[in-house]
């Protein structure tokens, strides 16, 4: 499929937000790429064009059924000045299984990934040179048929939007807290859970918004059946280190399997660390921080990176984790992925691709 490319007028180019002011998702650059389905077609239409508002019917499934699907990951600036993307077919991989799991169509890989290799080259002046800042890739499909009958649509648009971005959560890479609730849950094997919905997100603000009320940034879910296997948190993966084990929760139909999980258990078991995907229980990890056992805990996600977790509130108990300090393990994981995704340090996975 072709892709057609329409560049925006040289004076219609917007202003670059301040690199070091850059909050998450405020700000969208120059480009999109949108490509079009429809049953009878298939894909087509691909084309990348100034960033514009979409004309979408009321009647839009997407609106009211929620067949709506999205990815994020990231470009990054290396010293050299190259532009890099880390695991971008991994991410693709992922929004296809996600729209299996949706009835939504597979989309071409091969044409989506040249997509975005385009679109970044083309919005290149977007990526930041700012420490720790990227430019935030949102792969996104929607389903775009006008009918108000539940069942899977028949047409969709497909389309990638790019904002510079700096730290996900206002603290930065220092520990942030966080409510571990009992009272809601966020998905259950066999529901939507391990692929990455709209739905599951929107579900997941109320709890949010009451943990943040409490002074507390993210929400760690538990299962929805027992309420005691930790899952996962808001926006990330979450990870242990109890007694030199590091430990994280199995994929077992209601965790979003994380890129960064994935390449964090990748890292840490080439390090030679003892590493567990194995079912944990909120006691389990209060009675090791009890006992002194629990040396670190940190979340993984694309926006977040790695996030150490410096408290935890478990049915009113507040518990400190490592003094309320970035662990050390942590630190390592970041510094050394950030290297990885920067291009200054050889890459051996073979993750990172230069655009
Ligand atoms: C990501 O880490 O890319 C995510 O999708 C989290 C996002 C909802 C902010």
């Amino acid at each position: 499929m072709d892709i057609r490319v329409v560049k925006s007028a040289p004076d219609l180019l917007k202003e670059k937000p301040d690199e070091n002011s850059l909050g998450f998702g405020q700000h969208m650059a120059d480009h999109m790429f949108v490509m079009l389905y429809d049953e009878s077609m298939g894909w087509h239409d691909a084309v990348i064009k100034p960033y514009e508002n979409f004309s979408l019917a009321p009647a839009a499934m997407a609106l009211h059924y929620g067949q709506a699907i999205f990815e994020g990951l990231k470009a990054y600036r290396g010293t050299d000045d190259k532009i890099y993307l880390f695991r971008p077919t991994d991410n693709l991989k992922r929004m296809n299984d996600s729209a299996a799991r949706m009835c939504m169509p597979e989309i071409p890989v091969d044409v989506v990934y040249s997509a975005m290799k385009k679109l970044v080259a083309l919005d290149k002046s977007w990526v930041p040179r700012a420490e720790g800042a990227t430019l935030y890739i949102r792969p996104t499909m929607i389903a775009s048929e006008a009918g108000l009958g539940v069942r899977p649509a028949k047409q969709y648009i497909f389309f990638i939007i790019n904002c510079p971005v700096g730290a996900y959560y206002p603290e930065g890479f220092n520990p942030v807290k966080i409510f571990v609730t009992d009272k809601y849950v966020r998905a259950v094997a066999g529901g939507v859970g391990n692929v990455k919905t709209a739905g599951n997100y929107a579900a997941s603000i109320m709890a949010a918004v009451e943990a943040q009320n409490q002074g507390y940034t993210q929400v760690l879910w538990l299962d929805a059946i027992e309420r005691k296997y930790i899952e996962e948190v808001g926006t990330m993966n979450i990870f242990f280190l109890i007694d030199d084990e590091l430990i994280t929760p199995p994929l077992t139909g209601s965790i979003l399997p994380g890129i960064t999980r994935d390449s964090v258990l990748r890292l840490t078991k080439d390090w030679g660390l003892k590493v567990s995907e194995r079912k944990i229980t909120i006691d389990d990890v209060l009675a090791a921080n009890e006992k002194g056992s629990l040396q670190e805990i940190f979340g993984t996600g694309t926006a977040a990176v790695i996030s150490p977790v410096g408290e935890l509130n478990y049915k009113g108990q507040v518990c400190t984790i490592n003094k309320g300090n970035t662990g050390a393990l942590a630190r390592k994981l970041f510094t050394e992925l950030q290297a990885i995704q920067n291009g200054h340090k050889k890459d051996p996975y073979g993750w990172v691709v230069e655009v």
